[in-house]
Formats: structure tokens, sequence, C-alpha cells
């Protein structure tokens, strides 16, 4: 642990596979706390690198090119522009968002590839692979599905098991399948190179095991753990696949780099493209590291990554890795393929100016400790009864006021109460406090801490009343009305991380300039005299009918995908033509539909035979309106013996076709049939 205040920060956070948009998980796990560390790292003036970029390489890119007709290339230029554009929109300040297509990654991935291999770090092993022979293909990593070892999981990957986290070979799987065939692959020899992972597990121990008790997160810490004692096995870190970087060795021809090889690579290299002056943000021992990452990337940022800088040797290793866990969404895990999932690019179309709203929301509920749950009740109820009435009505009470008695200019402070000075106590502390947890990775706890600045202002607000106070005792209001002014003052400091647009507007709102992290809790920070400018809503309330549209549009999701996953039931056992005649299908009208009565199901129907009229109960009520059905031709099964359900004798059955979602539908004469025309 660093316990000295570093000299430079270099903070990344994990590149995102341009296969598909960011999206809410993406960010409250790793995106927003990186970027409300680092925003608040720049207000202390400190000297910090924010690096990220696509990833651009890998299965991930293949598999998603080829579901979309397109090449791996332009499945990268596609989705690595929309994920830098929303992530700009979002207000995270990346100082660079690269790219691993790009030629200076290409060549910084194949110079430690080779500086590596000629420095002896890697052993050659060729061994059996799978492969797809209907494909013609290796099978490397996400080709490849079958079931986890450690956890049953079905369909963990080649190279991963994403439901219990196990970093896997693919022939650890049992039943494997691939991908691309849906066959069983077949074992064919294939020659790589391996990081001997077993020969720096001793190192790990003791950096990790022993060097990283209680600074990392417990979660991160654990994973860890568990994984040097279960003991490190040599890791492949090529393949057999034609979209990466090519391995710039003899004898490696239609070989990669694997993916989590490159990937990490790309942090060095998105900081050489940035600026000249890279090296000291890699090489020089008073930097200190942090990877922003998600739980399931905690292998490959503590485990795989520091064993290659360790075996290269000239880098700096991560003084922390601040994994957090999974955000699911309305009860459900986030997912691409499933299309569950809050986008960003939609929300920032949808909510047009609350980037600040999602922010707050994602924070407050961050999954700092355990996976937690994205809902949008949820999130209208953290703008509406946190940000709006709290943070927002203070500023506003306390800016409005000062137009109203002062016009604007900030009135003097005269002799402090105990009140006042309690105040200004906690006022003068926080900064600390944020910090604090700041600087341990807590951003909910840092959070909550700047929203009890703002309760305390409203609470003091409506303890001193100024409002009553102005017709009996204008002196006392001008201390009063100072004090709110300075812990406004003081909030458009200590929010800008979390808040940057607000913090934005509320400097606008008292005229402010951008003040350090050093400036917030101080008792004069808005000077007597200084005219702050015009009040305007930081907040505005959100309606039920906007978040009610984005459960409605989940709810489609989740329809459109029973439809598309819905198994169809086998076929029945034969039966022969003389089974079928005995059934006297026809051809009917409805004469007319009601309700039974106390039954959710049922409706009691009048249908024209052809043959007489006769009364039908039918179990569809649920999907019918009776007015609407009147005079809708259907099928009906007119010699089933008649039966008494709820009283009425029902004679016969209408015949109904089940949808996916388990909705009903008539089975309709393509044109009108005279009723009584058989059905055969
Ligand atoms: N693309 C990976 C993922 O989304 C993360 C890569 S992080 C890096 O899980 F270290 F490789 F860059
Ligand atoms: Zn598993």
């Amino acid at each position: 642990m660093t316990t000295n205040t570093p000299k430079r920060y270099t903070v990344t956070a994990a590149l995102p596979y341009a296969n598909g948009p960011v999206h809410i998980g993406h960010l409250a796990g790793v995106y927003l706390p990186a970027d409300i560390y680092v925003r608040y790292l720049r207000l202390q003036n400190r000297d910090v690198k924010f690096i990220c970029g696509s990833d651009e390489h890998g299965v991930p890119i293949t598999i998603r090119a080829k579901k979309e007709g397109i090449t791996p290339q332009q499945a990268v230029d596609k989705y690595h522009e929309l994920i830098k554009q929303s992530f700009a929109d979002f207000n995270i300040s990346f100082d660079i968002y690269d790219r691993t297509s790009s030629k200076i990654h290409h060549e910084t991935a194949s110079d430690f590839f080779l500086k590596l291999y000629n420095d002896g770090k890697f052993i050659e092993q060729t061994t059996q692979q799978y492969y797809d022979e209907k494909a013609q293909q290796f099978l490397a990593d996400r080709y490849i599905v079958g079931t986890c070892p450690k956890c049953g999981n079905e369909n963990a990957y080649g190279d991963q098991c994403e439901s219990c986290g196990t970093s896997l070979n693919a022939t650890d799987l049992i039943n494997p399948k691939s991908t691309l065939s849906g066959e069983p692959p077949v074992l064919r020899e294939t020659k790589h190179w391996y990081l001997p992972l077993n020969e720096y597990e001793a190192w790990l121990r003791e950096w990790i095991v022993d060097g990283h008790k209680g600074d990392w997160k417990p979660n991160v810490y654990g994973q860890c753990k568990s994984w040097i004692d279960q003991g490190l096995q040599p890791r492949a870190v090529t393949r057999d696949l034609d979209w990466g970087v090519p391995v710039p060795v003899e004898g490696a021809e239609g070989k990669v780099l694997y993916v989590w090889f490159d990937a990490p690579i790309g942090y060095i290299s998105a900081t050489k493209a940035l600026t000249p002056d890279w090296e000291k943000y890699w090489k020089d021992e008073n930097t200190k590291l942090v990877h922003f990452i998600g739980k399931d990337n905690i292998v490959f940022h503590c485990i795989i990554f520091p064993s290659m800088l360790k075996a290269h040797g000239d880098y700096i290793l991560p003084d922390n890795v601040p994994a957090n866990e999974f955000l699911n969404l309305e009860g459900d895990k986030i997912s691409t393929s499933r299309n569950w999932a809050v986008w960003l690019h939609e929300y920032l179309e949808d909510f047009k100016g609350k980037g600040d709203v999602l922010r707050y929301a994602l924070c407050a509920n961050a999954p700092e400790t355990k996976d937690n749950d994205f809902t949008w009740k949820d999130y209208q109820a953290r703008n509406n009864n946190e940000l709006l009435a709290i943070l927002g009505n203070f500023i506003n009470r306390a800016v409005v006021l000062t137009q109203k008695y002062y016009n604007g200019a900030v009135p003097t402070r005269g002799e402090l109460q105990q009140y006042d000075k309690e105040v200004l106590e906690v006022l003068a502390g926080m900064p600390m406090v944020i910090a604090a947890h700041l600087e341990r990775y807590k951003f909910r706890d840092a959070l909550s801490e700047l929203m009890n600045l703002a309760r305390l202002g409203n609470k003091y607000l409506a303890d001193t009343e100024p409002w009553k106070l102005i017709k009996t005792d204008e002196e006392r209001v001008k201390t009063i009305m100072n004090i709110a002014l300075q812990i406004s003052g003081s909030l458009a400091i200590l929010m800008e991380p979390f808040l940057p647009d607000s913090a934005n507007k509320l400097r606008a709102m008292l005229n402010m300039e951008a003040g350090m992290w050093a400036n917030a809790g101080s008792d004069d920070l808005l000077k007597e005299g200084h005219v702050i400018g015009t009040p305007a809503l930081l907040f505005e309330k959100i309606e039920d009918a906007s978040v009610e549209a984005q459960v409605q549009k989940l709810l489609d999701t989740k329809k459109a995908n029973e439809m598309a996953n819905a198994v169809v039931e086998p076929a029945k056992e034969n039966i022969t033509f003389d089974e079928f005649s005995k059934m006297d299908i026809r051809i009917g009208t409805i004469l007319a539909a009601e309700k039974v009565a106390k039954t959710k199901k049922l409706l009691k129907l009048t249908i024209d035979t052809g043959i007489d009229q006769r009364t039908v109960v039918s179990g569809i009520a649920e999907f019918f309106n009776p007015d609407e059905i009147v005079g809708q031709q259907v099928s009906i099964l007119v010699n089933l013996a008649p039966r008494d359900i709820k009283g009425i004798t029902s004679q016969g059955m209408i015949l109904m076709a089940e949808n996916a979602d388990g909705s009903l539908a008539f089975v309709q004469p393509s044109k009108e049939v005279k009723p009584g025309g058989t059905v055969s």
C-alpha cells in the first residue's frame, strides 16, 4: 500500500469490448467509480492520467461481427464510435479513449510479447486443442461452451465461467460444444506459448496475500487468495484465430495474441498515445496504478497481467484493483444477448440533460460489496426524494433568499451562535470525511456524506427559519444566509466528482470560480459582498409516466425474449384417419359473449354453429373483450360431450391457438364461411 501521497496516478478503467453498447452495469461497476475517483484527484491537484479505450480483439468481437454479417473491423469501428460518444455525453472524463486496433497498440503488444519471448519467459507447448471440423477452425475461448467443472453452470466459456468467475482452459469443460456449429469438437494438435503462472505463485502470494491484506477490497482479495491457494497453471497467451495481434515470431502463422494478453497492454499503448511522457506513468515507483474493473475481470488484472508486468521487469504493479460486483436490472441479470439492459446511449436520448441523475442513482446503489439491483422506481425516488427534495431544495432556498433579501450580494456575518458554530464545524470537516471514503474506494459512503451536508443545510434553514425571522431580526438573517451560502459553495466543489453537470450549474448560480478540494469546507468561500448569479433549478421532478415507459420497454423485451426462446412441444403419437374423423369440427359465428360472473377466465359464448345456436363456456376471458368478439368466426368441436362449467352447460369447445407467450388466438377461416361449414 502506498502510504505517502504518490507523485502521480495512472487510473485505468477496463477496456470495454467493442461488441455492443455500454449499459448501466458497466457504468455502476467500473466507469462511474473510476470517473468519480479521477475527478476527485484532479480537484486535489494530483497529477493523474485516466486511461481507457475499446478492447477490439478476441472472440466476442468476431462472434458479434458474424451475427451482424459484417467484418470484425466494421464491427469495432461501429461500436468504438458509439461507446466513445456515449461516455463523453455521460461526462466520463477520460484523458484518452483509445482502441486496441491502433498501430501503436499492435506495436506495443507485439514488442511486449517479443521481450518476454526473448527473455525465455514463455514455455512452448504442443497440445491437443478443440477443433470444429465443420467450421474448420480451432475453438478458442468463447467459441466453445460447456459445463463448468467448478459450479456446474452449463454455459461456461472456454476461458472462463461467468457464473463463478473461475478461469478455465477449454479442455476443463464438461460436454464441450462448438458455438459455431453446435457440434461437439474434436481434438487436434497445435503449438502455443504459455506463461508459466505456477512460477509466479510464490511471488503473487507474497505480493497479494501477504502484501495487500486489508487494503484491497475483501471481494477482490478473497478471489485472489483462493486462486493462489488452489495453485496456478501455465496459461496459453496465443490463439489460433485470424483476428488480433499477430504472434511476432517464426512458426506462428495464423496465430494471434490471446485477447487477455494484448488488452491490458492497451492501457500502456493508450498512455503512449496520450503523452510522450508516458513512461513515468508506468515505470516510476512513485506512480500509483489503479485498475477499475468488474468482478469478472479480477483474475486477469490481479494475477495474469501483474505476472506479465513482473516477467517484463520494467513496469510498476497495480497499487489497488477496486473491482465491483454486478448490477442487476429489475431483478434480473443484465444481459447483452437478451437485450436486458438500460443502454447508456438510449438513456441519454430518453432523459436529455439528466446524466447526473443516473450518476447519482448508480453511485448511491453501487454494487460495491455485493450484487445490487437497479429499478426504475428507485431511480425515480433517488431523484425526487433526494436530489430534488434535499440538495435541490436547499440550494434553491439559499440562492432565492439571497437574491430576494440582498440583491444577490453575500451578506455580512454577525456574531455566531452555538448552532452556527456547530454547523460550520461539520462543514469544515466534510472535505476530509468525503476524501477519506474516496481514497478507500467507498463511493457510496462518500456520496451519502455529501448528501448529509445538503441535509444539514436544509435542516439549518428549516430550524432557523430566516423567511420568518426577516420580519423581526434582519441582522440575524444575514448571518444565517451567509452560512447557508458557504455550505452551498462547498457543495459546488464537493459534488463535482459525482454530479459534474449540476456542479457547473451551481457554480454559475453562485458566480463562483472552479474551486479546488482544499477550498471546500471554508467558512469564507463566498466573500462578503460577492454577488451571486441568478437562481435556476438544479433538478426537476421525474414523473411516473417517464419511468413507467421504461418499465414497459423492459416488459416488451421480456416478452420478445420469451417468444424467441419458447420451445415448441414435440409432436404427439400418430393417430389413424378414422380416429381423426370422429371429431366434428365446424365453423361457427359468435352471436353473443359475456363474462361468467365470479370467474377470471371464463366467457359464456352463444355460437351459431349452422346446426343450432348453442352455449359454449370458454377459458379465454383474459385475452378477449366480450364486446369485440361478437360477429367473429371460430372453429368449434361440436360433438364434444356437454359439460357443466360453473352451473352452465357447455356444448362443445372452441379451438384456440396458443402463442409462445401463453396468449390465445382463435383458429379462423381465411375467408368467411357459412356457419356449419366442416373443418377437416
Ligand atoms: N474487454 C474486457 C471485458 O469487457 C475487459 C478488458 S480490460 C483489459 O471484460 F485489461 F484487458 F483491458
Ligand atoms: Zn463456474
